[in-house]
């Protein structure tokens, strides 16, 4: 009997990608950096979390809509743009799709193997993804293309530091996939003989460039010709940054940031969102989690700019919790790459029906009737569980102020002091059953 082909888990997605996938492919999307120390933190730190739910009460119908950067969805849960390259023969396009159906935003990677005129057809509300690469003449014709496909935002992602290695071992990733190429990688690929067989179908073979890099009247550079590029590129400044939000013109949003000082420099530079991000954990190890560094991030722009996160949502419990301590949305990337990889465009969409459908127990369970009423009271938050970096004065841990006063640490996590004007999730982050 054939196997039922709809998973229950992202778990289970990610077992599936793991036995259907060239251990290669399947490397390329664990990814991680060093000792892979961020990335565990990543999901753990949610565990952490733990919920404080209520037994009666609980309403019947239950919001779970919202917006980002003016863009209507229907739950808080959009793409992480990832460079989706040789896992599925249609790629963003079929995640595109997929988002579109379940009514959210699509990110598409510059770093992504289709053009981005058709993944805007397939999910008009598409937002590009660039990293500062290449000169400010290339990076303009690139989101003019991308502006003229329909890009409804763009995200600058920064959080990378071209750090290498893995302790488990990087994956072997050619920079052509020509007759040699196939040979080499033929004892990897040949026991996966159903993903050979979904590009068979198309008759197309995994090409690994990156079509949306592609200068005008030139040839896509392959993805480590564009990578190169970027390696060479001087990194940008603050200055540099305004002026990349101001070519563009529209919703923009800044990807990576982790410090107080630099989320408050985010604001001065005009974005309209900033990602607390950490690349999910494939930049420096040893980043904190996400989750760790969002509520401090939330108290210190969250009134003034939009907040998401993204790094290590494989829930819709992770959902609930990132929303409870400040995120207005949160953004998939291993996620869905496990469901594209598992089951094509059904596969993304089971992925999002998961985490929605997780999501709306955490309402009901909490006893809210939408997304926007959780809190941190509705989770029991550890005294150690928060990390605020880039503060000024240094922000110290419950742990570290209750050594240096002598007094006991307190039953709930230390949040730094905001002004009042600015808070927007409440300062005392607390054990909600205390
Ligand atoms: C295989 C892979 C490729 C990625 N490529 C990009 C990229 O091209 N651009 C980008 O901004 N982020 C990229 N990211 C980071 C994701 O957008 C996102 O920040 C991260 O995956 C979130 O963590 P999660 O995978 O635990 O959900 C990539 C991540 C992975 C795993």
């Amino acid at each position: 009997m054939a196997r039922n082909a709809w998973f229950e888990t992202v778990a289970e997605a990610q077992r599936r990608a793991k036995k259907r996938l060239p251990s290669s492919v399947y490397g390329a999307l664990v990814a991680g950096s060093e000792r892979g120390l961020t990335i565990d933190d990543n999901m753990g730190a949610f565990a952490e979390l733990q919920f404080a739910p209520h037994v009666a009460g609980h309403k019947a119908e239950r919001d779970l809509s919202t917006t980002v950067m003016g863009i209507p969805i229907s739950f808080p849960v959009i793409i992480s743009p990832t460079g989706v390259q040789a896992v599925h023969p249609e790629g963003e396009v079929a995640v595109s799709r997929a988002a579109n159906n379940r009514g959210t935003i699509m990110g598409l990677s510059s770093f992504a193997s289709k053009p981005v005129e058709e993944v805007t057809a397939a999910n008009p509300n598409t937002f590009f993804q660039m990293y500062w690469s290449g000169t400010r003449d290339a990076m303009v014709q690139r989101m003019e293309r991308a502006r003229a496909a329909g890009a409804k935002g763009l995200i600058s992602t920064l959080d990378w530091s071209f750090s290498n290695g893995r302790d488990w071992g990087s994956p072997q990733i050619p920079e052509k996939v020509n007759l040699k190429a196939i040979w080499d990688l033929a004892p990897n690929v040949l026991p996966h003989p159903k993903w050979l067989w979904t590009f068979a179908k198309t008759g197309r073979i995994p090409d690994l460039t990156a079509p949306n890099l592609t200068p005008p009247g030139g040839e896509a550079p392959t993805f480590f010709g564009a990578y190169y590029e970027w390696m060479q590129t001087p990194p940008p400044t603050w200055e540099d940054i305004a002026w990349l939000r101001e070519a563009w013109g529209g919703p923009f949003m800044l990807k990576g940031v982790t410090r107080l000082d630099d989320a408050r420099r985010a604001v001065d530079a005009g974005v309209t969102a900033i990602s607390v991000s950490n690349h999910g954990g494939n930049n420096l190890d040893s980043t904190p989690a996400t989750i760790r560094m969002l509520s401090s991030v939330a108290h210190e722009v969250g009134d003034e700019i939009e907040v998401v996160l993204d790094g290590g949502i494989r829930r819709g419990s992770d959902v609930a919790k990132a929303l409870a301590l400040g995120a207005r949305a949160v953004m998939i990337g291993r996620a869905y790459l496990w469901g594209l990889a598992a089951n094509g465009q059904a596969g993304v969409e089971n992925v999002l029906d998961i985490l929605r459908g997780g999501l709306d127990s955490a309402i009901l369970g909490l006893g809210h009737s939408s997304i926007h009423e959780l809190s941190p009271n509705d989770f029991y938050i550890p005294p150690t569980f928060q990390r605020t970096l880039g503060a000024n004065p240094p922000a110290r841990t419950a742990s570290e102020a209750s050594e240096a006063t002598g007094e006991s640490a307190p039953a709930a996590t230390t949040l730094p002091p905001v002004p009042e004007r600015r808070a927007r999730v409440a300062p005392k982050a607390t054990a909600a059953a205390s």
